[in-house]
């Protein structure tokens, strides 16, 4: 019988909440296909500064360091906004878990089901078959990380800060072979997105893109474009996509952009996947919905779940091998959604349902 073990990092507000009811959803496909769960709960974010003072506390890493995948919630909030940013939630337990286990590739599916267009702030007909595409971004490189980055004063009393954007040649090629792999199992297009007018980085990016999928995916169809252009190309037709990838810092940007024209954050779900091999040989990741903590509905039963659960989904898939119940999982929610359960996000005016009623729709799904 598999066992999958996993950390879970609920974390805050809204994590909780929607983290149990994934758990529902994964007991009931585990009972189904005699898989057995081996999960340890731990404090990350809000929760660990509250209990262990600090947004990513040691026992919570040595948990997630004892498991092959790590299934996360969301953090931060009001309640710790005047922290120092240094020490904030988001930066102090996301970041430091990305180089920690080097989560070099983030990988977004932008999905948008046809019966949701409503959702989207873009006109229906433009989206006349939803939106389906995936964004592939650099996680530990580029600004986020590179040194120097530091606030000086300078002799004249001004002052100045420098963050550094630098980026190797093999973490750009990493990361394309993540994205030839998705590109591989969807339409066989790849557009690599930089700003190689401007940024010495970029143009290295661009390089690399073009010799390396060149020599190692002549199967593909590559295109580039600038990152401005891509913002605007998204608004306009996001479907001219398949799979897009791109740097750290245009990648924070532009899937954000995705997100809300893909209707719902509760819906979208997110995978950052790992140097490192885990337990059963298979990329060791971090799962996290797209939506964050949302303080103001948390508490009240009403946050949509399945982004969530679509997480778990992907921590299935790439983790533990598990694409037929992935697929089962993803089919599920799908179902549930299309079949008109609907939580308030994703409602229109319509009755909506409380977060546990949406999972049990999932649950019926699965049978
Ligand atoms: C994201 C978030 C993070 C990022 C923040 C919270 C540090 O915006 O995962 O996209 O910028 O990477
Ligand atoms: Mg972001």
């Amino acid at each position: 019988m598999p066992t999958l073990k996993f950390a879970v990092l609920a974390g805050d507000y809204i994590g909780p909440e929607v983290m149990s009811e994934a758990l529902r959803v994964l007991a009931h496909v585990a009972r189904q296909e005699n898989l057995t769960l081996d999960y340890q709960e731990a404090e990350v974010g809000g929760a660990g500064i509250d209990r262990h003072g600090k947004a990513l506390p040691d026992s919570t890493l040595r948990r997630c360091e004892a498991a092959d995948a790590i299934l996360f919630g969301s953090v931060g909030g009001p309640k710790w906004e005047n922290l120092p940013p240094k020490e904030q939630p988001e930066r102090a337990a996301l970041l430091p878990l990305r180089k920690h286990f080097t989560l070099f590739a983030n990988l977004r599916p932008g999905l948008l089901y046809p019966e949701l267009t409503d959702a989207s702030p873009l006109k229906s007909e433009r989206i006349p078959q939803g939106i389906d595409i995936v964004c592939i971004r650099e996680l530990t490189g580029g600004l986020y990380f590179g040194q120097p980055k530091v606030t000086t004063t300078l002799p004249d009393g001004d002052v100045q800060a420098v963050d550094t954007m630098v980026y190797r040649r093999s973490e750009i090629e990493r990361i394309l072979d993540v994205a030839i792999t998705a590109a591989r199992g969807r339409r066989k297009k790849l557009c690599s997105v930089d700003k190689a007018n401007v940024l010495e980085t970029s143009v290295l990016w661009r390089r690399t893109a073009t010799e390396y999928v060149a020599r190692h995916a002549p199967d593909l169809t590559l295109s580039h474009m600038y990152v401005d252009n891509a913002a605007m190309q998204l608004a306009r037709d996001p479907n001219q996509f398949d799979v897009f990838v791109t740097e750290n810092m245009f990648g924070d940007i532009l899937s954000d952009e995705m997100a809300v024209i893909c209707g719902s954050l509760g819906m979208l779900s997110s995978a950052s996947l790992g140097a490192g091999r885990n337990s059963l040989g298979l990329p060791f990741g971090l799962y996290e919905p797209a939506g964050g903590t949302a303080p103001d509905i948390a508490g009240k039963g009403i946050a949509n779940p399945c982004a969530q659960i679509l997480s778990a989904a992907l921590m299935l898939r790439f983790s533990f091998g598990l694409e037929a119940t992935a697929r089962r999982i993803e089919t599920a929610v799908r179902t549930a959604v299309t079949g008109g359960t609907r939580t308030g996000d994703i409602a229109f005016g319509r009755p909506s349902v409380g977060t546990r009623a949406m999972a049990d729709a999932v649950i019926a799904a699965l049978g």
